[in-house]
């Protein structure tokens, strides 16, 4: 299956797909024709020039609407033949038409065990909260945010002197092992997202 990756910044989930995609033992069945930042010049644009896949900067400040910028990024995803779409640490709230596009073939790494802890600061708030597991999530994107189908979760204990930097290291190791499992399940129709929001395992 061809796979897009929206992302924003450093783009280390995009390198563990990267990885994980060229290593033929690990049969993820899917391969990366396109990574779309909405922000120039971050370390994930460098990741992807690296490994030799086409990059495009589509700048949210460029459109007027959320709609538009959606739009631009569909008419890239759609002309490099795009079946699957990853979002990677991609920082844009994505409008109801997007979504609603690639229902059923849009995942998301979220950084904490959800339904808890949804929206941009999780870490902190999973600090603030004083849980002792943490964790992360992927799941099927929806309309309502971080509140998909979840494909696949890991747990990460909190230690008692975290910060939101060590905690988020932690983390993303974790996320660095089962996004590109996510990803199998739905590259190789393991698992098929229903209209009810459930989700049907084929094996
Ligand atoms: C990850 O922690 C992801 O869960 C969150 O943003 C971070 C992106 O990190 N949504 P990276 O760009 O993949 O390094």
């Amino acid at each position: 299956k061809k796979v897009g990756v929206l992302i924003s910044g450093s783009g280390t989930n995009l390198q563990s797909l990267i990885d994980a995609t060229r290593d033929p033992s690990q049969h993820i069945g899917a391969e990366i024709v396109i990574v779309i930042s909405n922000k120039p010049n971050v370390e994930g644009l460098k990741r992807a020039e690296k490994a030799g896949i086409k990059t495009v900067v589509v700048k949210h400040t460029d459109y007027p609407s959320r709609e538009e910028f959606d739009a631009a990024m569909t008419v890239e995803l759609i002309a490099a033949g795009v079946e699957i779409v990853c979002l990677a640490g991609f920082m844009r709230i994505l409008s109801n038409t997007f979504v609603n596009l690639w229902r059923g073939h849009l995942i998301n790494v979220h950084p904490s065990l959800l339904p808890s802890f949804k929206g941009a600061h999780a870490h902190k708030d999973v600090l603030a909260a004083g849980v002792r597991v943490s964790g992360c999530t992927v799941h099927f994107v929806e309309t309502d945010i971080d509140s998909g189908a979840i494909i696949e979760q890991a747990a990460v204990p909190v230690l008692p002197h975290d910060t939101v930097e060590s905690l988020q290291e932690r983390v993303k190791i974790a996320e660095h092992r089962i996004f590109p499992l996510a990803l199998k399940y739905l590259a190789t129709e393991r698992i098929h997202l229903n209209d009810d929001n459930s989700i049907t395992w084929n094996y």
